[in-house]
């Protein structure tokens, strides 16, 4: 017996010539490098260099999590991926009631260049590349990361990095959102061209679809989920004004990567092979950088176990593996520990080495696109291909990513394919292992990582500093002048950059837009 995809389709026992009856080698899968971009976004792919091995890292106070990344950079990490605590990705400082028994908690808490300088010590930020999963306030964090790198002496043209900064994907299955979708749009639209003059090799936005898949998503769902709010992303600029070649290089994408190898790595490029037909067929792009898919992947942290946590390392490693054999750009690969509690040094050490050894001594950097021409996964990136343009056209009818969020399309068909996953967990009809089979009567004990009690009190001190020694009446002004953006049209990053060198903080900030905006309110009648 075969089963079905995890989007659906009968497995078929054996696959053979005939499943490519109808496959055009030179329209769907092309060359490495070129367009439809199946093969791969560069033509020489890991041959010349490996993907960025990226690892998702940030707890407690900026010293902390600074002493972090000065370890996973001595452990040979190619580049930083920022996790916030939640109050900063909500807009609220540490000292706000609504930050209370969160700070430093699931990520670092910054409130101002204060932290953020602490954050990057000893860091060159021109010879690092940083991620920042920060969405709402995505544009408040990285002109704080701009004016680090000025004290550092780094101009911004030299900075290299990825925002988060989808907010789509927080109504549907994230929830750090802020303001209603048409600001949130327009600040991502100011974004994209404030970055194209001042920080041009800045990634953007990175349009992610790992979220839903953590809530549940399948993987034709995630895919045509995340294109369809880049659909809508795109557009957006357009209507703003801005040429889809100036910004389009610029976008890229997350994905999840999963245990099931083979439909993984049919998802990764039949999700190239999609957008690159969205932007030249939809949009008209010509610049092949505009065409092509980047992404990120973390392994799928919704398939590790409390239970047997080691076995979470044999989990990862195939997971990493799919991300590979995929063409992943970047990677995150999740922690053993992690379904417990914030990873351990150790357990942080060894994720990173599982992609070291995929790297450096298996041989699937040796060659591009390994899989091409396979029975299989060509018939399978077919299959996930026709599945997700059939939601990309259903999103459409319903008026586009915006329209279908507020109707709550795309939440209710998650919450569907997660209760059906659940449903099969129950019966035993999907193996978890250590979970419904292979179990034991009695787990060992674990020692995870402890937070410090009083960060939520040292942030506070620190902030009260920090109003104590800065001119208050700049700031408020500052703030004012964001407000006065945030009514009218002008892009809102000069004025919020003015205020954060002022040392307003990253909550004073979101309070300016939220005075404006006012919040968004979800419509939970799905
Ligand atoms: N040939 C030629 N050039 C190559 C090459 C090759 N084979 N391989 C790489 N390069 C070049 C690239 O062209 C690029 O140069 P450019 O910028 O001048 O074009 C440079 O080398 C770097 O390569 P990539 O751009 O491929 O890799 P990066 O790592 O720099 O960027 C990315 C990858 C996906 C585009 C970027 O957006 C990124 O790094 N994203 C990371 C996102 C992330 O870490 N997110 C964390 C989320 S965690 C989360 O959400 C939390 C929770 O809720 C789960």
């Amino acid at each position: 017996m075969s089963g079905q995809t995890e989007s659906g389709t009968e497995f078929q026992s054996i696959y053979g010539a005939d499943a490519l009856a109808d496959f055009d080698p030179a329209t769907q899968l092309g060359e490495p490098g070129k367009y439809p971009f199946t093969r791969g976004v560069y033509p020489t792919m890991y041959t010349q260099r490996p993907w960025t091995m990226r690892q998702y890292a940030g707890f407690g106070t900026a010293t902390e999590s600074n002493a972090r990344y000065q370890e996973l950079i001595a452990n040979g990490t190619m580049g930083l991926s920022v996790a916030f605590d939640l109050p900063t990705q909500m807009g609220y400082d540490s000292d706000d009631a609504m930050a209370a028994g969160e700070v430093g908690k699931v990520g670092v808490a910054i409130d101002s260049i204060e932290d953020m300088k602490v954050l990057f010590d000893n860091i060159p930020l021109d010879k690092v590349s940083t991620s920042m999963t920060i969405n709402a306030p995505a544009a408040v964090l990285l002109l704080l990361y701009q004016l680090v790198a000025e004290e550092q002496g780094i101009s911004a043209d030299q900075l290299t990095g990825t925002i988060q900064n989808d907010v789509l994907k927080e109504y549907i299955a994230r929830g750090t959102y802020i303001f209603p979708p048409a600001p949130s749009l327009r600040l991502i639209s100011d974004i994209f061209a404030y970055c194209k003059d001042e920080i041009p090799k800045w990634n953007t936005i990175s349009i992610s679809g790992y979220h839903m898949a953590e809530a549940g998503a399948t993987p034709a769902q995630e895919i045509a989920f995340t294109l369809a709010d880049g659909i809508a992303y795109v557009q957006a600029a357009i209507d703003a004004g801005l040429a889809v070649d100036d910004f389009a290089p610029r976008l890229s994408f997350f994905f999840v990567s999963r245990t099931t190898i083979l439909e993984e790595v049919a998802k990764f490029r039949a999700a190239r092979r999609i957008w690159a037909k969205i932007m030249t067929e939809r949009f008209g792009a010509k610049n092949p950088k505009s065409q092509m898919l980047r992404f990120h992947t973390q392994t799928a942290g919704v398939q590790l176990t409390a239970q047997q946590p080691e076995v979470n390392m044999v989990r990862v490693a195939v997971q990493a593996l799919a991300a590979a054999l995929g063409g992943t750009q970047s990677l995150h690969t999740n922690s053993f520990d992690e379904a417990i509690a914030l990873p351990t040094q150790k357990a942080a050490r060894l994720a990173l080495r599982t992609q070291q050894v995929i790297a450096y001594e298996s041989d699937v950097t040796k060659t591009v696109d390994p899989f091409a021409g396979s029975y299989v996964v060509e018939s399978l990136t077919d299959d996930v291909e026709a599945e997700a343009w059939k939601l990309i056209n259903e999103i459409d009818d319903r008026g586009g990513a915006v329209r279908a969020i507020e109707q709550g399309f795309q939440k209710n068909e998650i919450e569907q394919s997660a209760y059906h996953y659940a449903q099969q967990v129950d019966t035993g009809d999907r193996v978890v292992v250590g979970v419904n089979r292979f179990t034991l009567d009695e787990e060992e004990h674990y020692d995870p990582l402890r937070l410090d009690p009083t960060i939520g009190e040292q942030q506070a001190q620190r902030l009260a500093d920090l109003r104590a020694n800065r001119d208050n009446a700049a700031v408020e002004a500052a703030l004012e002048k964001i407000r006065e953006a945030g009514r009218g049209s002008d892009n809102l990053l000069y004025p919020m950059k003015e205020a954060l060198k002022a040392k307003a903080t990253v909550g004073e900030v979101c309070n300016a837009l939220r005075d404006v905006w006012g919040l968004y309110q979800p419509n939970d009648a799905f």
